[in-house]
């Protein structure tokens, strides 16, 4: 097929987040920490946990009505649905097929994408290359997660860091200037080990063994993961940027991963950019991987913040270890 050049943007966004909250204070009364801990270590002072037998394909549709409701666009006006996620709700069949179907988006492919919390802008980035080339019209992308599903509740180290939602996003063809202006993806799996399941696959299939050492759970090492992300959050965004031949000064918003307000502060310090530029929910819904992204977009853009023309950077990092970032010029009206 011959590259057509078409700018691919934001059409809508939609956002969900279970109604249970479980705060810090409830933390307290499970493993050994402190309210003073989690806010000062994480700025974390609350997450949201999907019910039992909840699973996060019932997440991801509210997030994914929500947003082709405000796109104006029917599902069976989509050709592509990809759902970024680590917590999908069964290896086979993919969680984007369930929504397919459920969504009755009947013209669409759909596939699920592994980038832990990288996930939903490397989707949204795959999803902008087919708007782009000019074979597919509009797009639904979800980043959505119920990590409380694979939490220790036991260990401290990670069992305050996690929470469970959705973000989505429709994308399509946007007037000229405007939608994704440049990207930049990135993975270093030479540090795969630092956040992982260990027994999640065919490496070390599900056992009765393997519960009862809890390595069907999340294991992190967080030390090295904030080394990591320190430098790769800031980074990528600049990467973005230099290929545009962009000042970071014409970022008006950054929508970053939400994993550590102060991995968030010294991304905004990397690009300097004052806090109230940058997109912070943290506080109220910890780190839930794919769909922090989205959801801080999302629910930014319902909330307004956003004018035509606004420059706003998205930056991603995770498991893999992976990062990405893309620059997009907001072409909604108000
Ligand atoms: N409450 C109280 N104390 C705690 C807790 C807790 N919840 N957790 C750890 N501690 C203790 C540790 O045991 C340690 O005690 P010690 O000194 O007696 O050994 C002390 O606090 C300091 O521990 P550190 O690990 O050095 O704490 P740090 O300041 O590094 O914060 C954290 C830990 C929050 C995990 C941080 O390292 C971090 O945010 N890392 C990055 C995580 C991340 O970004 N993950 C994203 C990817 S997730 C994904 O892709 C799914």
């Amino acid at each position: 097929m011959t590259a057509k050049a078409y700018n691919a943007g934001v059409l809508g966004t939609g956002f969900y987040l279970p109604e249970k909250i479980l705060t810090n204070a409830d933390l307290e009364k499970i493993v050994d920490t402190s309210d003073e801990w989690i806010t000062e270590r994480t700025g974390i002072k609350e997450r949201r946990i999907a019910d039992d037998g909840v699973p996060m394909s019932h997440l991801a549709i509210k997030a994914a009505e929500m947003a082709l409701e405000d796109a104006g666009v029917k599902p069976e006006e989509l050709d592509l649905i990809i759902v970024a996620t680590l917590t999908s709700d069964r290896i086979i069949p993919s969680t984007a097929c369930i929504l397919q179907d459920r969504l009755g988006a009947t013209h669409a492919a759909a596939f699920d994408l592994s980038a832990a919390c990288s996930g939903f802008v490397y989707a949204a980035t795959v999803a902008a290359q087919f708007i782009t080339n000019g074979a597919y019209k509009k797009a639904l992308v979800i980043g959505a997660e119920t990590l409380s599903k694979y939490i220790n509740w036991e260990d401290r180290n990670t069992c305050v860091l996690f929470g469970d939602g959705a973000g989505a996003a429709v994308l399509g063809r946007v007037d000229d200037g405007y939608g994704i202006l440049s990207f930049d993806l990135g993975s270093d799996g030479s540090g795969g080990d630092a956040i992982q399941i260990p027994s999640s696959g065919s490496l070390a299939p599900v056992s009765k063994e393997t519960i009862d050492k809890r390595l069907n759970l999340i294991y992190m090492n967080g030390k090295e993961v904030f080394k990591f992300a320190v430098k790769a959050m800031g980074k990528t965004v600049v990467n973005s940027l230099e290929k545009i031949d962009m000042p970071q000064e014409q970022i008006d918003w950054l929508v970053p991963h939400q994993a550590n307000i102060r991995i968030i502060q010294s991304a905004a310090k990397r690009l300097s950019m004052p806090m109230d530029k940058v997109i912070v929910n943290i506080h109220k819904y910890g780190n839930m991987s794919a769909a922090c992204v989205p959801i801080a977009l999302a629910e930014a853009a319902h909330e307004k913040r956003f004018k035509k023309g606004d420059v706003i950077a998205l930056s991603g990092f995770g498991a893999g270890l992976t990062w990405a970032s893309c620059i997009l010029r907001w072409s909604k009206e108000d």
